[in-house]
């Protein structure tokens, strides 16, 4: 915070950069304590509780796959919870994920293969049946970098192969975005390991929704900033990211305010 008081923080909290923000997936100490959020059986917040991945692992093995052995390659995989139920079913899976927690519980205990890899600009292979981006993710990405991932998952897919998004439906973001403000205090959690106040805005902007975390710990006078970004589309929005894909379908997701699209290349 430097020079700056908390309530000028505050008061000048919109005065922003235009850039697009995620909150830091990739950062040691975040991933450490996101990991207890994946794990975390009390809540779907990171990832979804295991009754429900158990349910969508089998959709995607039945109705996706057709029950046939596929080479599988899970972007953003975090912990490997998708992996580690499909490998059993017998495919032969590969997660990639940039948050160094994440990858690095996956692989002391989870079947598949694992990269600590960014999905925006790292090497994806060659030759899947399948390749999916689960959860929402895509639609937290900026929508230069989700056509990014969409055309390197087509390089990625062998010709017949499927991509399987996971998406917000426009309704859900612009919901979380009339969200109002609120806060908390924590003795710890996901945005301090130690004592903290977090007081969290969510906004519609410029197109995207964003929700921003202050998390003001004891005895530290810096305030810490976290923003989170989702990009609405349309349907229609989406058959155009995947125009080099046919046919595109469109499925439920096993939770409220997501959909499934599946793209064959
Ligand atoms: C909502 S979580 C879903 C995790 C997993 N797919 C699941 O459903 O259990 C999103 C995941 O995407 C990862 N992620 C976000 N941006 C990424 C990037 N640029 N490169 C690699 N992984 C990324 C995060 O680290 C996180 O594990």
């Amino acid at each position: 915070m430097g020079d700056q008081s908390l309530l000028d923080v505050l008061l000048n909290r919109h005065n922003t950069t235009a850039e697009w923000q995620k909150i830091p997936w990739h950062d040691p100490d975040f991933s450490r304590r996101m990991l207890a959020e994946h794990l975390s059986q009390d809540h779907d917040l990171a990832s979804r509780r295991y009754e429900i991945i158990d349910q969508h692992v089998d959709w995607i093995h039945r109705t996706i796959l057709d029950a046939q052995p596929a080479a599988i390659l899970d972007l953003g995989c975090g912990p490997g919870l998708y992996m580690d139920r499909l490998v059993k079913l017998g495919h032969t899976c590969t997660g990639i994920d940039f948050s160094p927690a994440s990858i690095d519980y996956a692989r002391r205990n989870h079947a598949g293969t694992y990269r600590l890899d960014n999905i925006v600009t790292g090497d994806y292979g060659t030759g899947f049946d399948l390749v999916m981006l689960i959860y929402g993710e895509l639609n937290a990405f900026a929508p230069e970098d989700a056509q990014r991932i969409i055309d390197k998952t087509h390089r990625a897919l062998r010709p017949g192969g499927k991509l399987l998004l996971e998406v917000m439906s426009s309704e859900t973001i612009k919901q979380m975005a009339g969200q109002p403000p609120t806060w908390y205090t924590a003795e710890s959690g996901l945005f301090s390991d130690h004592p903290h106040l977090c007081l969290q805005e969510s906004r519609f902007e410029s197109g995207r929704q964003s929700t921003t975390y202050y998390v003001i710990e004891e005895d530290n006078e810096d305030i810490q900033t976290y923003t989170a970004m989702h990009h609405p589309c349309t349907d229609d929005e989406y058959r155009q990211m995947l125009d080099a894909f046919e046919p595109v379908i469109f499925y439920p997701s096993p939770t409220d305010g997501f959909f499934c699209i599946a793209a064959t290349k």
